[in-house]
């Protein structure tokens, strides 16, 4: 059994055992990161998710704290605790899905990949991790720059022996959450009946919102395509500037559009909740993700794909695009040509 922060009086060993709402298998979900800005509201709505029977808290500082907060909540998830990189092995076994938010965020001025020099070794060393204690979990990739982290996570699973393409997946739907709003915004109608597909990646014009494939369909002038393109690609910088040097977007991470039941209405953590249904094997779950693709000449693109028991199992087309946006994707797919090379070379060199 691992060591845990919070092992006092506990019987996890009995706990574990436990069975999610509805006779489903629960899952165990390790957050790598979980005491910064996204990790603490993620584990509060992973501890809330009945999806999840094992949560793991791993952090290289403040885990004990967030962790002995978070575990007092009386949801089904046992919840166990982990500081620093002796730690990381035990966080990591046995894991199904682990979510990376660990790294540094913008402050104004920044772009996404002044963050590389940082996070980039970061991602490799937790990735190295997941190669060795849990090569079957699936990875949902949070940290910036996410159009190079992506990459560098594939070659460390590639070095180790264990990639399987379908099982990493950059968190892109935070881009398609802007979206939804946005668009919402602009028809005068309730953002939940509002679904965008945003495709590429996950910096400036390689974010790219498919406007011509709204639902519901919905014209726009050049003008309103002009602005919502511009807002979308820009929404992190929206935050990190509104911010003013106290962090980039956090809240918007946690999505409210799912409920489990007509008596709680849970917050959930969107993509990670898809992901958590795909593995129980539910039909028809579909996120945008940026995954290891064909759909470009691109190794790696964000598109609408099929979440399954084994990951991104399908990975859907573009679609027919507007000559705004295949002017769009010209743009998108040059600069993340070059996002996903610095990546791959990261590990390679
Ligand atoms: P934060 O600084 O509040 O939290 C980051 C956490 O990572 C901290 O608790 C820190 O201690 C931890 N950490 C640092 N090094 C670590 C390591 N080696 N192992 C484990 N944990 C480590 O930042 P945040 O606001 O939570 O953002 C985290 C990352 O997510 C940033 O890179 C940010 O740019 C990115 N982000 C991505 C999206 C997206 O849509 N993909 C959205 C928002 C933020
Ligand atoms: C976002 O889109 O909000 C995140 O990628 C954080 C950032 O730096 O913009």
């Amino acid at each position: 059994h691992p060591p845990s922060l919070q092992m006092q009086g506990v019987p996890p060993l009995r706990r574990e055992n436990c069975r999610a709402k509805g006779g489903a298998p629960g899952f165990k979900v390790a957050i790598l990161g979980a005491a910064g800005g996204i990790g603490q509201p993620l584990s509060l709505l992973m501890k809330m998710n009945p999806l999840v029977s094992v949560l793991h808290l791993y952090d290289v500082v403040n885990s004990p704290g967030v962790t002995a907060d978070v575990s007092h909540m009386d949801t089904g998830a046992v919840v166990r605790g982990f500081l620093g990189a002796p730690q990381l092995e035990n966080a990591l076994t046995g894991m199904d899905i682990v979510i990376i938010p660990a790294g540094i965020p913008r402050k104004p001025g920044m772009t996404r990949d002044d963050l590389f020099k940082i996070n980039a070794g970061i991602v490799r060393t937790l990735c190295e991790g997941v190669a060795k204690c849990c090569p079957r979990a699936i990875v949902n990739l949070i940290s910036n720059p996410v159009n190079s982290t992506v990459p560098i996570a594939a070659e460390v699973f590639k070095k180790a022996g264990t990639y399987d393409p379908k099982r990493l997946l950059g968190v892109t739907t935070l881009d398609v959450v802007r979206a939804n709003t946005f668009v919402a915004e602009v028809l005068g109608i309730d953002p939940r009946e509002v679904d965008v597909p945003v495709i590429g990646g996950h910096s400036g014009v390689t974010i790219l919102p498919l406007l011509s494939q709204v639902k519901p369909a919905s014209s726009f002038t050049s003008e309103e395509i002009n602005y919502l393109t511009n807002r979308i690609q820009n929404g992190g910088t929206e935050v990190v500037e509104a911010k003013a040097g106290a962090g980039s977007a956090t809240l918007s991470m946690l999505n409210t559009r799912r409920t489990y039941s007509k008596m709680q209405a849970y917050a959930a953590a969107k993509f990670a909740d898809a992901c958590l249904r795909g593995l129980r094997g539910d039909a028809g779950i579909v996120e945008c993700t940026f995954v290891a693709s064909q759909v470009t000449e691109l190794p790696f693109f964000a598109t609408k794909v099929r979440l399954g028991r084994g990951g991104a199992e399908e990975i859907f087309p573009i679609g027919p695009l507007s000559e705004y946006e295949r002017v769009g994707l010209e743009k998108a797919k040059n600069e993340l040509a070059g996002s996903i090379d610095k990546g791959v070379s990261f590990i390679r060199k």
